[in-house]
């Protein structure tokens, strides 16, 4: 935790209100801060609708925030929005993972090493949230060459383990 007045940038997957519809109010408490966005999140919607311009970053492309390094996936439509895309934290192997194994329900513990796949393939039955793009798998594979040991999911708990093996697992699913 650190005061908002600290921060230099505002990141997000995608542009939906639950992801960054509080961006303008975040940028006016935390005036040294800059959107941090995919190239086509800035150039569709954040380069209109911000009070600041923002960093875009390329696929692929790396930051160094100081102690830490992050880098940015393009993931379109996966699960949605053209926009979409994740960034992972080199130095400690976190995936902000976004809509992508969501939860349903509450009362989910911060973090778990236990099955967040079934979970979150049971909610995605009820409500499927997928653009269902066909290039998913492709995708989920540039990210589990990236080796996450810890998925920081919007929606849910955060989970420690084989980010690898659970995204190729997620593939396996998708494709069924
Ligand atoms: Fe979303
Ligand atoms: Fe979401």
């Amino acid at each position: 935790m650190l005061p908002p007045a600290r921060l230099r940038h505002i990141a997000f997957s995608h542009v939906e209100a639950d992801e960054c519809g509080s961006l303008n109010e975040w940028l006016a408490a935390a005036p040294q801060a800059v959107p941090l966005c995919g190239s086509v999140a800035a150039m569709v919607s954040i380069d209109d609708i911000a009070d600041r311009p923002p960093r875009a970053l390329a696929n692929g492309e790396a930051l160094t925030l100081g102690k830490h390094s992050v880098r940015w996936f393009d993931a379109p439509h996966l699960p949605h929005g053209w926009e979409c895309g994740y960034l992972m934290d080199e130095t400690t192997g976190t995936m902000f993972s976004g809509d992508l194994f969501t939860q349903g329900g509450a009362d989910h513990p911060a973090i778990t090493e236990s099955d967040i796949l079934g979970p979150s393939e049971t909610f995605r039955r009820e409500m499927d949230y997928f653009s269902h793009t066909k290039h998913a798998r492709t995708l989920l594979e540039r990210r589990a060459a990236a080796r996450p040991t810890t998925l920081a999911c919007m929606h849910g708990s955060a989970w420690r383990g084989d980010g690898a093996a659970v995204m190729r697992a997620l593939a396996d699913e998708l494709d069924a």
